[in-house]
């Protein structure tokens, strides 16, 4: 049975392959940990989002590249060349997807705490839309277009009060949150907007968390910004929604996400039957188009046997290179590479990390490796490279982009000299 977080083009017999490469062969040519990305894996995710929206809904719908997932300039290109916009919560990111080329006028800038320089770059770039996440932004925007004499379009995050069934730390649209304002706080935000000459209102954002598998939370989300949009009717016109990202991926075989189609069917039959399709629809997914995409290739280093304890198997990355077991205690699924198939056993698979908490899978079953094997994780597309921490002066993995055969380097592997950059 083909799993349903391996890379579309992820083969395991008779060897593993990806993208039509051979996956040892990748770590010997460019060193592990290594990254690697399956190209007709973003490009499928990509497109569906696209066809889901182009079939259900019937207006125009902005698919946004959630670039904190995955900020590389390559991924970004391949995305916005499918028609993609590309949603940034910070100047770095912005500047990342400048530096891909991609169109000011397919950005759109969130963020809770945006510095007043951050948002002069953007207001500089002349990007598609800045979000306000707050009345502080307001004013800092205020000074900033006035100060210029130039328009700027903003639209206003809203708190939905939708509690989702996710890790706590990525829930996003509860009442207690510190993203984006009550609906009633956003009303009064959009009244003193609309009082301003140089800014152009365009409607309202929303996200409700990460790693979502429940599809009725957006209709629910649906319905919040269909009431929104009746209340706001009579003052302004809403020319543009968000419901955010957030659609979940399979990380091992217990996880049932659902299909990227089911969000734009579900959500855009809601609004047809509420407010009617009256607006451009904007949706902002980051896991759900890189995270199947990815996986990691590791060489094994050491291992253990504690009498009566446990296992251990001990690989050269770990919490460096994918933070999200330690943080979340989020599972993970793997292969091991190995010519010995038959020595089958309960191991737990450790980082090379000075913390006892670095350990990537707990109660891992397969074969018991020999050092100098390869062990593969699945789905570490989103946020593991963007969430790359350099504790112990690691160095950070190269990334690997396969397709058709053919492999190509995308991000360099750090050196010991990128350690001492900017220390005096
Ligand atoms: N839109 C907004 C406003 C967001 O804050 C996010 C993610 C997204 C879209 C994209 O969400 P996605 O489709 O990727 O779920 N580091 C965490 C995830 C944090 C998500 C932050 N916001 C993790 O590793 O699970």
């Amino acid at each position: 049975m083909v799993n349903k977080f391996y890379p579309e083009t992820f083969l395991k017999e008779p060897e593993p392959t990806i993208g039509g490469v051979n996956i040892s062969y990748l770590g010997e040519k460019y060193g592990t940990p290594l990254y690697i990305l399956d190209k007709k894996t973003l490009v499928i995710q990509a497109q569906k989002y696209i066809n889901s929206w182009k079939t259900y809904y019937k207006n125009e719908y902005k698919v946004l590249f959630a670039v904190k997932a995955l900020p590389v300039l390559e991924v970004i290109r391949i995305f916005h060349n499918l028609g993609l916009g590309i949603l940034v919560s910070t100047g770095g990111e912005l500047y990342i997807s400048r530096a891909a080329g991609v169109n000011p006028q397919s950005i759109y800038f969130h963020g809770n705490a945006k510095t007043l320089k951050e948002l002069e770059y953007a207001i500089n770039e002349n990007i598609a839309g800045i979000i306000i996440d707050n009345f502080d932004e307001f004013e800092k925007i205020k000074y900033l277009v006035n100060k210029k004499n130039t328009r700027t379009n903003v639209l206003v995050r809203i708190i939905p009060n939708i509690e989702v069934k996710t890790h706590t730390s990525i829930r996003t649209g509860q009442t207690d949150t510190k993203f984006g304002l009550p609906i009633v706080q956003a009303y009064d935000l959009i009244k003193k907007i609309l009082q301003e000459k140089n800014l152009n209102f365009k409607g309202i954002h929303s996200h409700i968390g990460s790693q979502i598998f429940d599809i009725t939370a957006y209709v629910k989300l649906a319905e919040v910004l269909s009431e929104v949009y009746k209340d706001l009717k009579d003052s302004t016109k809403v020319q543009e929604m968000s419901i955010g990202g957030g659609l979940g991926v399979a990380y091992t075989s217990e996880d049932n996400p659902p299909e990227v189609e089911d969000l734009a069917k579900e959500v855009s039959a809601k609004f047809k039957e509420t407010v009617g399709h009256s607006f451009t629809i904007i949706c902002e997914p980051g896991r759900s188009l890189v995270g199947r995409a990815g996986i990691t290739l590791y060489r094994i280093e050491s291992r253990k046997e504690l009498p009566n304890v446990r296992k251990y198997v001990a690989v050269d990355g770990g919490m460096s290179d994918n933070i999200r077991p330690s943080l979340y205690g989020a599972k993970y699924s793997a292969l091991v590479i190995s010519k010995d198939q038959n020595h089958v056993t309960t191991y737990s698979i450790a980082g090379k990390h000075c913390e006892s908490g670095d350990i990537l899978i707990k109660d891992f079953i397969d074969s018991w490796p020999k050092v100098g094997d390869y062990l593969i994780t699945f789905t570490t597309g989103a946020y593991n490279f963007s969430m790359f921490t350099w504790y112990n002066a690691t160095l950070r993995p190269a990334i690997v982009l396969v397709d058709n055969g053919e492999d190509k380097l995308i991000v360099k592997r750090d050196s010991y000299e990128d350690l001492l950059r900017g220390q005096i």
